[in-house]
């Protein structure tokens, strides 16, 4: 634990989250708990609680909850040592000086620092007699001195050891460089380590606050790979960050333009269009949808032209929804990518591109007109029933008008085709409705929690478990009972931390809460707060014993299949049905 416990119930205390939250969401009392909207997904009525007694916050509808500690990490993204420290702050008080956690936040630091003074290094190459191939390369795509100096690009010599001792003259060693990503350990000769970017033009990623974490390096010629990117270390996640957010999220603009290379992002910058990010190599991730959701509502998504870049279109589309962001859609044509565009067209066509984007809707409605032949009578039945799907899917409002929009490419009447609108809108609702009955003639997997890693092996001894722990939150006494059990009886891990936690809290004496808990994923605590929430029933010493009494058996049993246990779960709910 990095933080020593009785340091965060003060911070605890200090920070009453209906304050914290507060600052963010305007809530209003309704008996014991606060609502308002909640900030992590888009909605229109308030299904987000705050319950100032028990220290917590939960949403109903996306069913993220946890403590002060939690919320500051979510809503400003930042990791448990730098949530607490920001809270600390903001309470006036000072973080105790805990070895460890002081070990780990200085490394980063050191890290931090140490990739700012490579990215100086790389950057001044392009001014030095070693670096006239990278300054030649930047100049022929175009790259302008500003935009040079804005991004921080700079060139990586063809040396094996260039930046090792450049580094190593200003007090960094080798480990350092290796733990940054900057050297890489040779596979040949062991302990013997070389610069990981050599002759490539360098891209520094810097993140929302300013610290370079890594790079991308990009070779001059057609050799691969065509980018080397750095590896995940301590501080550089690609899923967890965006290139160029961190001087996007200043534009005025008003949206994000959300592009697949490093390139674009620049070029984009360069012709004016300042709200430009990329992803690091990777699709979007949640995490990265997350991340935009919280500087824009809004996100222009511009993919490469070809089959690959309208996939990974199709695939952005949800993720960035989820996020609660409208989406749309520009169509590359003329050009592979934006950074192509620019250069060959200039920022005035491209504003007007920009003009015609799409909604998501317009988009995927063109994308299956693509597919299909209107000419042929049979193309276009198959037209028209793939576009009833989607349609399908919206709101009346909506249905009518893309509706009549379809109808209208195929050349048929909005009345005719709004038969096979309804058709396809009663097999969506007919499906819905069966994946509802079929839930529940199979409750053991409701009872799974959503994110996959934190799946029950053994849902008999795991709700025994929740229960347990839900009993214990509420009345801690309780925990006297539990003589002998410790996590490891668990069959959940995660739970059996949160046991193991709690417990050592109380033998302290100290709070016993779900808004303590440390090292939690996001995920885990939201779960555990439903846990919370959910006990409703009453606080007895009998419940608690038929937990134990649960978790002890199956852990003698030895491990149940999660197969076996739903269909023992099923069975017993036919015969109680009497089917
Ligand atoms: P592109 O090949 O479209 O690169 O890959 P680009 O940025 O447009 O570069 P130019 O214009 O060809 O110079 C898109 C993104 O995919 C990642 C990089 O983030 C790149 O910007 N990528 C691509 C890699 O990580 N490694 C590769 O080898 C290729
Ligand atoms: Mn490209």
């Amino acid at each position: 634990m990095p933080f020593p416990p009785s340091f965060i119930d003060e911070l605890v205390a200090r920070n009453p989250i209906e304050e914290v939250v507060g600052q963010y969401v305007s809530l209003k009392r309704s008996g014991a708990n606060l609502f308002g909207l909640c900030p992590f997904h888009g909605e229109k009525t308030a299904s987000f609680s705050v319950n100032p007694e028990k220290g917590i916050y939960y949403c109903f509808g996306c069913h993220k909850g946890g403590g002060v500690i939690n919320f500051e990490m979510e809503i400003e993204g930042l990791s448990y040592p730098d949530a607490v420290r920001a809270l600390a702050k903001r309470a006036g008080l000072d973080v105790p000086d805990d070895a460890q956690y002081q070990s780990r936040y200085r490394q980063q630091e050191r890290l931090w620092a140490l990739c700012k003074e490579a990215a100086r290094f790389y950057h001044a190459q392009l001014y030095e007699p070693s670096g006239a191939a990278g300054l030649a390369y930047a100049q022929k795509r175009g790259m302008s001195k500003g935009v040079l100096t804005a991004f921080g690009i700079g060139f990586a010599p063809d040396s094996y050891d260039g930046l090792r001792n450049a580094m190593r003259a200003k007090g960094y060693t080798d480990a350092e460089m290796v733990a940054a990503g900057l050297l890489s350990e040779s596979q040949r000769k062991t302990g013997a380590v070389y610069d990981r970017f050599r002759n490539r033009l360098m891209f520094p990623i810097i993140d929302v606050r300013g610290n370079v974490i890594g790079f991308g390096g990009r070779v001059m010629d057609s050799s691969t790979p065509k980018y080397l990117n750095s590896p995940e270390t301590l501080i550089f996640n690609k899923r967890k960050n965006l290139f160029a957010l961190n001087i996007a999220k200043k534009s005025k603009l008003g949206y994000l333009i959300l592009v697949e290379g490093y390139m674009d992002a620049i070029s984009l910058h360069q012709y004016g269009f300042d709200c430009a990010v990329a992803s690091l190599g990777t699709a979007l991730t949640e995490d990265g949808a997350n991340l935009l959701s919280k500087y824009t509502e809004k996100v222009i998504l511009i993919y490469d032209g070809d089959t690959a870049g309208q996939n990974a279109t199709q695939r952005a589309i949800p993720i960035l929804e989820r996020a609660g962001i409208t989406v749309q859609v520009l169509q590359m044509r003329d050009a592979k990518d934006p950074d192509e565009y620019l250069k060959r067209f200039g920022a005035d066509r491209f504003r007007l591109l920009l003009a015609d984007s799409s909604n998501r809707v317009e988009y995927q409605l063109r994308v299956i007109e693509k597919k299909y032949d209107l000419s042929s009578d049979e193309e276009r039945v198959k037209f028209l029933q793939e576009s009833a799907q989607l349609i399908a899917t919206l709101s009346p409002v909506r249905r009518e008008v893309y509706g009549r929009r379809a109808a209208e490419a195929a050349g048929i009447g909005f009345d005719a085709f709004k038969i096979e609108v309804d058709r396809a809108y009663k097999r969506l609702t007919a499906q819905e409705r069966r994946k509802r009955e079929q839930a529940e003639m199979q409750p053991a997997r409701n009872l799974q929690p959503k994110a996959a890693s934190m799946r029950y092996d053994n849902i008999r001894s795991a709700m025994a478990e929740e229960t347990l722990l839900g009993q214990l939150l509420r009345e801690p006494a309780l925990f006297d009972r539990c003589q002998g059990l410790s996590g490891s009886d668990f069959t959940a891990p995660f739970l059996g931390r949160a046991y193991d936690q709690l417990l050592a809290r109380h033998r302290q004496g100290l709070e016993v809460s779900v808004s303590v808990l440390e090292d939690f994923s996001a995920e885990e605590i939201s779960h555990l707060v439903g846990v919370q929430q959910r006990g409703d029933g009453p606080v007895s010493e009998q419940a608690v014993d038929d937990c134990l009494r649960t978790i002890r058996a199956q852990r003698e049993a030895g491990k149940v299949t999660a197969e076996e246990d739903l269909l023992a779960f099923r069975n017993k709910l036919k015969e109680r049905k009497g089917l």
